[in-house]
């Protein structure tokens, strides 16, 4: 992604109104992929557009799926059925997205007697993919990676039903191995430890997939047919969640955030914040295209340190940034263990985010499998952040300018775009909403 002139996040005295975040990028990118092996038409709506799902309208089109796009958010796939892909004779760009290149290789490997080549932005191809080569070559299918990493070399062949247990709690490496579990002779049973979210199963169950879903596994077995129908995308709580910690952060504040998936292996922030001390409340509790959802109110509230660790890291992975941030203001230290996946990320995570800490004045360290933070209850100083490409570290940075007393200059703000393209331009919405509104006083 193209550098871009610092952006600065100026501070806030207050936070009032409601937001509406876009579709979950998880579901998105699913909706998608599934509805390109599906026979006939599924209608997808609330479709979260990004950079990251964008590549995966790109990769189902060069692959003979038809997608047509009715406004923002409505697409309709033609699926092609299960095994009716087309190599389309030259690489997939996967671009930024480990979700797409892992899960459309579980497919991929299914499409008998074709051969296919992934490759993805600098990001993308420094991440390891030898966890997916491994049991994809267990089932039968071709796959050359370089050195364990992109260009991943896919030869579609008779796959055969494994059980495997994995060591790491991905859920890309889940859905890749069911997905290819679909074309498998047999049955294929994925084992993990904490369990990861649990989108991939929820929506092969609704396209008619045989597939059992237990507390910590999942087997599915060979499906000839998929049909999603009408698909229904409920907002992202990973794009919730910079409005969710900023509003507990900025004093004054009454914020809503409405139609936001729930599902409680996605929300484990809620339940760290509030640990915390924050003062989060759901209601209209409601389900929102299968999956549990509802809205949000947040009010500003003191913090106090907490520990994150063991089952709580996978329902919490991409939002331990900003429960680092979170920890910064609050009282005491908080500790971070059992998250060494967060160097796999679109950066090493635990890096990016103890450098951006101490760039804005706060006491962290890194260790090998987390962090540490000491936190000063007070306003943050500000500074400077660089988002290294990373779009979940430029929200960080974002929430910090907000909450600080100085601003946030952020290089490379427009990382954003990769899982939410408005971010800024409904930052700076509420701000204008906040600067008129007053909280309902209780
Ligand atoms: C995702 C799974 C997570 C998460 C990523 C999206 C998914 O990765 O970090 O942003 O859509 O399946 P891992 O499953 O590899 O932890």
């Amino acid at each position: 992604m193209a550098a871009s002139r610092p952006l600065l996040v100026e501070p806030v005295p207050r936070l009032v109104g409601h937001v509406e975040v876009p579709g979950d990028k998880s579901i998105s990118h699913r909706s998608v992929l599934l509805g390109a092996i599906c026979d006939g038409e599924t209608r997808i709506g609330g479709f979260g557009r990004s950079a990251d799902t964008e590549a995966t309208i790109a990769a189902v089109r060069a692959l003979g799926a038809e997608v047509y796009e009715h406004g923002a958010d409505t697409l309709r796939v033609f699926g092609r059925g299960l095994t009716g892909l087309v190599s389309p004779g030259r690489p997939i760009d996967c671009a930024n997205s480990g979700t797409l290149v892992r899960l459309i290789a579980g497919i991929l490997a299914g499409q008998q007697g074709q051969a296919f080549e992934l490759t993805g932005d600098a990001s993308l191809s420094g991440r390891p993919m030898g966890r997916i080569a491994e049991p994809l070559a267990r089932m039968g299918a071709g796959v050359e990676t370089s050195d364990g990493r992109l260009p991943l070399a896919i030869e579609g062949r008779p796959l055969k039903g494994i059980d495997y247990a994995l060591p790491v709690a991905s859920a890309q490496v889940k859905s890749c191995i069911l997905l290819a579990g679909l074309y498998a002779d047999g049955e294929t049973t994925f084992d993990g430890p904490a369990p990861p979210r649990d989108h991939t199963e929820r929506m092969l169950q609704k396209a008619g997939a045989r597939v059992t879903i237990r507390p910590t596994s999942v087997t599915v077995r060979r499906t000839d047919t998929l049909s999603l129908g009408d698909v229904e995308i409920p907002g992202d709580f990973s794009s919730a969640a910079p409005f969710v910690v900023a509003a507990t952060l900025v004093p004054g504040t009454e914020l809503h955030v409405h139609g936001v998936n729930l599902n409680p292996r996605r929300t484990g922030l809620l339940e760290i914040l509030e640990r915390m001390g924050a003062k989060i409340t759901v209601y209209n509790r409601r389900e929102i295209g299968g999956e549990p959802g509802g809205d949000l109110e947040i009010r500003s509230a003191s913090l106090v340190g907490t520990t994150v660790d063991g089952d709580e890291v996978p329902t919490a992975i991409d939002e331990l940034p900003l429960f680092a941030l979170a920890a910064a203001a609050a009282r005491g230290e908080s500790v971070l263990r059992g998250a060494a996946e967060l160097r796999a990320k679109e950066t090493d995570r635990i890096e990016a985010t103890v450098d951006a800490l101490r760039a804005l004045g706060v006491r962290a360290r890194g260790t090998d499998d987390g962090f540490t933070v000491t936190g000063v209850p007070a306003r943050l100083r500000g500074g400077r952040v660089s988002s290294r490409g990373d779009h979940r570290l430029a929200m960080l940075g974002a929430v910090a300018g907000l909450a600080s007393r100085d601003g946030v200059r952020i290089d490379d703000a427009d990382a954003v775009s990769v899982s939410f393209p408005g971010f800024f331009e409904m930052l700076d919405e509420l701000r204008r909403t906040s600067a008129i509104e007053q909280p309902e006083r209780r």
